[in-house]
This record gives structure tokens, sequence and C-alpha cells, in this order.
């Protein structure tokens, strides 16, 4: 059986987890898709900078414009916006499917890179791009599409939301806290844009874009960070029995598609209050489903890892059976507990 040849750019925080679950689950996945993926090489700055067991070391290369036209799948997972467009559009023109998790390069080109895929007959897949482990990308893009969407509301910033959740509960400073959030892998490279709010503007764009089918860009976003946030703005809150949240709003309403990120008061018995640490939620209503709630990790390696190879399963089985699945006889085998035992 030929495998399917997937490309990684970027072995980071995401990168390195992601090529874990690759490596680690070969055989389950495999059997998932119906053919094998082979990692066919890891693009990165810097080699002797990547020590992890499950990359081997003859994969990697600094070739990442050579490794894009190798692959049937590319993952981009180098982050910006500059060289990640040159070289998910060198892989799309290649013909490869791309998968990324890059908020911003979506925020930024988005139409440009769907207009790209479409032409060339490939895929374009990005949820780990919006709330990490959460699956919200998909219900936006595909099962909501016959419906009529009004509003989203979330926490789409693990960090932010961690920042703000160690100053309240634990009365720790914004910029321990902020430390902290990096040494656990929630924050970007440059977290500036965590704490001024555009990473969570960007996943705001992509939402609006995908619920209202238009084209809204970061710069269609209002944005208020938490960095004028201080320790008596949170004792003033928790006075007046309430959390102070990072929200991303998008809205269908009269003057047009709103889509604006701020530090919001939200009353102690809200659900959003209790989202905690680096966790995200995400609720959506809709005109024929009514409201709906999505609550996950919206951070960190494994979390983003999991929801970027699970654009590649897609990807792959959709290469392989020109659908997309399930594969039915992986199941075949699976022992049965007698019923109602378990
Ligand atoms: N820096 C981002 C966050 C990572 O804190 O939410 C996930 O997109």
């Amino acid at each position: 059986v030929t495998p399917i040849r997937v490309a990684l750019l970027g072995a980071g925080t995401v990168g390195s987890a992601t090529a874990r679950l690759i490596v680690e689950q070969q055989e389950e996945l495999a059997q998932r898709i119906g053919r094998p993926l082979e990692l066919v090489g890891v693009a990165c700055l810097d080699p002797s900078e990547v020590n992890v067991p499950w990359i081997d070391k003859s994969l990697l290369t600094t070739d990442t414009a050579g490794l894009c036209t190798k692959a049937d799948i590319v993952i981009e997972l180098i982050g910006g916006t500059t060289a990640a467009y040159t070289f998910v559009m060198k892989a799309i023109e290649s013909g490869a499917s791309v998968v990324t998790a890059n908020k911003a390069l979506i925020a930024k080109y988005g139409p440009e890179i769907y207009a790209a895929a479409e032409a060339h007959h490939v895929d374009f897949y990005f949820e780990a791009a919006v709330a990490g482990a959460i699956p919200i990308v998909r219900p936006l893009r595909e099962s909501m599409v016959g419906d009529k969407i009004t509003s989203i509301m979330g926490i789409v910033n693990g960090t932010t939301n961690y920042i703000l959740d160690e100053m309240t509960t634990k009365g720790l400073d914004f910029d321990v806290a902020l430390k902290d959030a990096q040494a656990k892998g929630y924050a970007e490279a440059d977290p500036t844009g965590d704490i001024e709010g555009e990473d969570a503007a960007n996943k705001a764009a992509i939402m609006s874009s995908l619920a209202f089918h238009t084209d809204v860009r970061i710069d269609d976003v209002a944005v208020e960070g938490i960095t004028q946030i201080t320790a008596d703005d949170i004792a003033a809150a928790t006075a007046e029995n309430k959390v102070i949240k990072l929200l991303a709003v998008c809205e269908n309403t009269e003057a047009g598609i709103s889509t604006r990120v701020y530090p919001a008061l939200i009353p102690n018995e809200h659900p959003l209050a209790s989202v905690h640490g680096s966790f995200n939620a995400v609720f959506v209503k809709a005109e024929a489903a009514d409201d709906l709630m999505f609550y996950g990790r919206g951070a960190g390696g494994a979390p983003t890892a999991s929801a970027v190879v699970g654009d590649v399963v897609t990807e792959a089985r959709h290469i392989t059976h020109g659908c997309v699945g399930p594969v039915i006889p992986m199941y075949a085998n699976l022992p049965k507990a007698p019923l109602g035992v378990g």
C-alpha cells in the first residue's frame, strides 16, 4: 500500500506534539485511514534544537520550500503570516492539501488561500486555528452551514483566560501568570498578540467569516486586550461577584457584521465564569438549532495537536477513498462486552 506522504512545517510546541501523535499512533491511524501516513520531513529553522525521541533526526530539514513539494498533505505549524503564506501557497500549487493551526494566516489571507485550494482541487483544513482542541471550525463550516447563525460569544484565548483566572483565584501578578502560561506552552511565540487581544481577534475574524459566510479579516475586528487590567480591577469585580473574561463576540446586527474582542465583566453564575485556566468556551446561537455550547482546552501542544491530526486523518481518508469515511472494517475485530456490562 502506498503511504500518504505528510510533511510537517514547524517543530515547536504544537509541531512536536503533532509529530508525536502521528508517529506513536501510526498503526491505529493507518487502520482508521485505510493507508499508512508517512512523515516525509520536518522543516525547522535549527535542526540541532529539535531533540525529541519521536522525531527521527534524518527527517529534519531547513529546506521548507522543497519539502512542500514532496507531500500529499502539508501541515503548517510555523506560525506568522509571511513565510507561512509563501509555503502554504507553494504546497497548494504543488497539489498538496494543507492543514494548519495558523489563525493569523487565515485572518489575513483566508479567502486567497481558499481560492487557491479550490483552483488546485485540494483541501484546506484549520480546525486547530480556533480554540485548540474544541471542534468549532467544522461545526461552523459544515455542521451548521444549513442554518442561520445569529451570534457567537466565547473565550477563545487560553493564555489570557489563564492569566485572568490566576489573578482572580490566586492573586498572582499579571507578569508571573503570563510567564507561567508561556512555560505551559499556551502562549504564542510572541505573547504580545495574546495579551493585546490580537490572537482572539484572529479567531473571531475566522468565526465571523464562517458563521456569516462573508469576508471578515483581522482589520475588521475591534480589539481591546487585557494589558490594562489591574489587581484592583480584579478585586472590584470579585467584590461584585463577577469575573473579568476576555470575550470574542461575533454578531449579525442590523448595522452589519460586528466582530469584537474586549475584557468583560461576567456574573459568577454565568457559565462563562466557570471556564478556568487554559480552557475555552464558545456559545453559538442559530435560528433553527437554537443555542449550542462548546467547551474544552483552547491551548497547549497536545490539545492543539489533537485537532491538527484530526484534520490530517480526515484529509487522508478523502485522498484514499474519495470520501471521508468512517472506515467501518476497523471495528470488525474489537471484542464486544456482554449487553449491559461496562
Ligand atoms: N496562544 C493561543 C492561546 C494558543 O493562548 O489561546 C491557541 O491558539
